[in-house]
C-alpha cells in the first residue's frame, strides 16, 4: 500500500523509518519531511493545513492513507475533511487517515475542554476552574484564595509557552490579566485554566486507538529543560528514555484501570470519532497517577525511542486502528532499554541561526545505534540544519547509563557550528552516565 505521513520531525523521521521496514508499505511519501524521512522514502513539498491540495495529492499518487505526525492539522480538522471529501481507492474501500476528529483533538487543542473529559470520565488530574473574561473578576478572587504553586494554562496551543507555575499571587493575578485581557497567547489565552499544582515524577503513556479498543505502546519519559539537571527554559525535548524505570506493573495497573480505559471508553460513549494515537501526560505523586495533559499525536522526541523498542510492524498496527481490529492485536517490545539524545542549534530554544553545515554523516554509526534526523534540509547533496532541534541519535543498551553513553559517543561524530546536546538524558536512572 502507498502511504502518505505528514510532518518533519524526528517523530517523522522515526515513523517513516519504522514504516518502511514493513512489507504492507509499496510508496511512502513525507510532506514535507526531512534530508532524514529522505532515504526512507519521497519527501513531497505539501502545505500540512492545505487539505485540498493533499486530496489531490493522494488521489493521483494512489495514496492509501495517511499518517498525521502533528498536531495542526488534527487540531485544523484534517481528518474532518477526508470524512466529508472521502478519496475512493480502485478496490472501493477509501482512502483511510489516522488521526482524531477535530472534535476528538480537542483533548489537546482546549485544556478546558480535557479538563471537563477527564471530570466526566472521572480520571484522576488536578483540580481545576476554568475563566474567561465574563469570569474574570471570579478568577482574580479564586487566585487570592488559592495555594501556591498555583498553575496558569491558555485553553489553546499555544506552542509550549501556555503553562505558567507561579509562586506569588500577585504575580499570578498579572499573569491572568495579561492572559485574558491582553490575550498575552492571542485567541489561545481567552479562556484560562487555573489548576493546582502537583509535586511528582512525569512519564507519558502512548495509546493506539481505533475508538473502541486500544492498544499501549511502549512508555517514556522525555527531558524538557535545555540545561543539565533540568535547569533553564522548556524546550520541544532534547532526549527521552523508554521503558519508564519506575513504571512498574503495580503503577502501569493503575494507569490502564484509572487512566487508559476510562479515557478510551469516555471517547465511545461521548461518540468521539477518535482512531489515532492519545499520548498521556501523566504525573505519578505519592505511587498515583494523575493526567497532567492529553496530546492527540505522538511525543517528539518520545517517538524516536517508541519506534525502536516496538517490535510490530507499524502499518499492520495503523491498518488495525483504521478498520477497527485493535482487539486482534498485541503489542510486542523489545526487552532493551532504548535511549536518545537530541543534538540542537546554538541560542534554542531562544534565536538561533539556520543553515550551518553538518559534518560526519556519512560515518558508521555503532551497530546499536539509529540516527534520526528533526531540522535538517539536503542541498546539492550536503545536509544543513533547519530548526531548533536537529537530528538525534537513539541507543539500544541493557542500562540507561549503557544507552545514553552509546548516543553521546555518536554524536561525538556529528558536528555542526553551535551544536549542543545534553550530557547526562536519564541521569536519574544511571549514576554512571553522570559527566
Ligand atoms: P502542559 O502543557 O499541560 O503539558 O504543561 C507543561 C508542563 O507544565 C508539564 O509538562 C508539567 O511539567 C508542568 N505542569 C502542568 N500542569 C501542572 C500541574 N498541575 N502541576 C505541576 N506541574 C504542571
Ligand atoms: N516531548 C513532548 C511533546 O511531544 O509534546
Amino acid at each position: 500500500m502507498n502511504i502518505l505521513l505528514l510532518g518533519s520531525g524526528g517523530r517523522e523521521h522515526a515513523m517513516a523509518w519504522k514504516m518502511a521496514k514493513s512489507p504492507l508499505c509499496d510508496r511512502l511519501f513525507i510532506a514535507p519531511g526531512n534530508a532524514g524521512t529522505a532515504q526512507c522514502g519521497t519527501n513531497v513539498d505539501l502545505k500540512l493545513t492545505e487539505f485540498r491540495q493533499i486530496r489531490q495529492f493522494c488521489m493521483d499518487e494512489s495514496v492509501d492513507m495517511i499518517l498525521v505526525g502533528p498536531e495542526e492539522p488534527l487540531v485544523k480538522g484534517i481528518v474532518d475533511y477526508f470524512r466529508m471529501h472521502p478519496v475512493a481507492l480502485k478496490s472501493g474501500a477509501l482512502m483511510s487517515i489516522i488521526g482524531p476528529s477535530l472534535y476528538g483533538a480537542q483533548l489537546e487543542g482546549s485544556k478546558a475542554f480535557a479538563k471537563a473529559f477527564m471530570d466526566r470520565h472521572k480520571i484522576p488530574t488536578a483540580a481545576y476552574r476554568e475563566f474567561d473574561a465574563a469570569s474574570f473578576e471570579e478568577g482574580l478572587l479564586y487566585i487570592k484564595q488559592h495555594t501556591l504553586p498555583i498553575v496558569l494554562k491558555a485553553d489553546g496551543l499555544a506552542a509550549g509557552k501556555g503553562v505558567l507555575i507561579l509562586n506569588d499571587h500577585d504575580e499570578a493575578a498579572k499573569e491572568f490579566e495579561e492572559m485574558i485581557k491582553e490575550e498575552k497567547f492571542g485567541d489561545a489565552s481567552k479562556k484560562v485554566v487555573i489548576e493546582e499544582f502537583l509535586s511528582g515524577i512525569e512519564m507519558s503513556v502512548f495509546v493506539l486507538t481505533d475508538g473502541k479498543n486500544y492498544v499501549l505502546l511502549p512508555d517514556a519519559k522525555d527531558y524538557k529543560r535545555i540545561g543539565e539537571a533540568d535547569t533553564g527554559l522548556n524546550t520541544g525535548g532534547m532526549g527521552a528514555v523508554s521503558p519508564v524505570p519506575f513504571a512498574n506493573d503495580i503503577f502501569m495497573k493503575k494507569v490502564i484501570e484509572r487512566v487508559v480505559r476510562p479515557t478510551v471508553a469516555g471517547l465511545q460513549e461521548e461518540r468521539i470519532d477518535y482512531k489515532g494515537f492519545i499520548f498521556v501526560g501523566l504525573i505519578k505523586v505519592n505511587e498515583e497517577p494523575f493526567v497532567i495533559e492529553y496530546n492527540c499525536r505522538m511525543g517528539d522526541p518520545e517517538t524516536e525511542v517508541v519506534m525502536p523498542r516496538l517490535q510490530n510492524d507499524l502499518v499492520e498496527l495503523l491498518l488495525a486502528t483504521a478498520n477497527g481490529e485493535l482487539d486482534k492485536v498485541t503489542v510486542v517490545q523489545d526487552p532493551r532499554v532504548a535511549c536518545t539524545v537530541m543534538a540542537v542549534s546554538g541560542g534554542y530554544p531562544g534565536d538561533y541561526e539556520k543553515g550551518k553545515l553538518i559534518k560526519g554523516l556519512d560515518a558508521q554509526l555503532p551497530p546499536a545505534s539509529l540516527l534520526f534526523h528533526a531540522g535538517t534540509v539536503e542541498k546539492e547533496g550536503e545536509v544543513f540544519t533547519a530548526g531548533g532541534r536537529v537530528l538525534c541519535v537513539t541507543s539500544y543498551g541493557e542500562s540507561v547509563g549503557e544507552a545514553v553513553a552509546l548516543s553521546k559517543q555518536a554524536l561525538n561524530t556529528i558536528s555542526f557550528d553551535g551544536m549542543y546536546f545534553r550530557k547526562d538524558i536519564g541521569y536519574e536512572f544511571s549514576e554512571s552516565n553522570k559527566s
